[in-house]
């Protein structure tokens, strides 16, 4: 028997971790904490960054992004720019079990979900309209707020099976139809029964561009531990240059021994850990060196 885990990025992911023990003692598997965690992020309308409440496109409607993958099988399921469902991390778990393909978009998605029984529903909070509003008048610039971002959660059950998942509803103001990382294997989310699995948060036009989730795993199964790994691919990712430095970016790691990490290229970053024994909040601290304080331009 493994002792199960559960890890999520930022603060609003202890209530998931906590929903994922929930899950884990009711007898669920792996996918059934990651999926039971990240809809309690997204049913949260305080949460305006993911699922309902998160902040629209630049139009004014909520596009939003998930993706499940499972550990023992390499199956993988998501959807994009996604409008109507509130739940978008259960409609790409359903493209994993029931679709013969792994990714679908739009209104392709949006049909699937329909085909599926899921029902439509209002994804535009009233307080996100109002932002959207004062953003299309003011062209204020989005400020990111403290917690802001992806959900990202990677779990471990019982039987020692990892799955992981992500939902988000993109940059706020997007263009419509963006899609960043989350959604994409490999970048936002990745995971190999034989290692550990990865999850990333941040600015997905710089987490996609270095396959952060596939790097993290892929680091440690070269040996290294969840935390090295994820500090060693922030490092990739800003050492190419100060704009990769500006864009935050963070990522968590599990690996098969329940050993958990988390780095990012910011001081704002937290990630929740839960197990048996309780759930806790840990505040990332990066060097300095890998953030945009560092004024080299190396
Ligand atoms: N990481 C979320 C996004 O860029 O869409």
């Amino acid at each position: 028997m493994t002792r199960p885990i559960a890890v999520a990025t930022w603060r609003f992911g202890l209530p998931a971790v906590e929903a994922s023990g929930r899950a884990f003692q009711e007898g669920g598997s792996a996918m059934d904490a990651v999926e039971a965690g990240i809809r309690v992020a997204e049913l949260d309308p305080s949460v305006d960054s993911v699922g309902y409440g998160g902040l629209p496109n630049a139009d004014g409607v909520v596009q939003l992004d998930a993706a499940v993958m499972d550990g023992p099988t390499h199956e993988a399921g998501a959807v994009g720019a996604l409008e109507g469902f509130r739940t978008p991390i259960s409609i790409a778990r359903r493209v994993m079990e029931r679709s013969r393909h792994v990714f679908l978009v739009g209104e392709g998605a949006r049909q699937f979900a329909l085909r599926e029984g899921f029902q439509e529903e209002t994804t535009l909070t009233e307080e996100a309209k109002r932002r959207w509003e004062e953003w299309r008048t003011k062209r204020v610039a989005h400020q990111q707020p403290a917690g802001h971002d992806t959900i990202g959660l990677v779990a471990m059950d019982s039987t020692g099976n990892l799955a992981v998942g992500c939902s988000t509803s993109g940059l706020a103001f997007k263009e419509p139809g963006r899609v960043g990382d989350s959604p994409l294997i490999g970048s936002g989310l990745y995971v190999d029964n034989e290692v550990g699995g990865a999850s990333a948060t941040g600015v997905g036009e710089a987490i996609l561009r270095f396959c952060l989730s596939f790097l993290v795993v892929e680091l440690m199964r070269n040996g290294l531990s969840p935390q090295e790994a994820c500090v060693q691919a922030i490092r990739r990712m800003v050492r190419k240059g100060r704009k990769f430095r500006k864009l935050h970016a963070a990522v968590i790691a599990l690996d098969r021994s329940g050993r958990v990490g988390g780095y990012a290229n910011h001081d704002r970053f937290s990630y929740a850990v839960w197990t048996p024994e309780g759930a806790q909040l840990i505040q990332v601290k990066p060097d300095p060196q890998d953030t945009d304080a560092w004024e080299s331009d190396s």
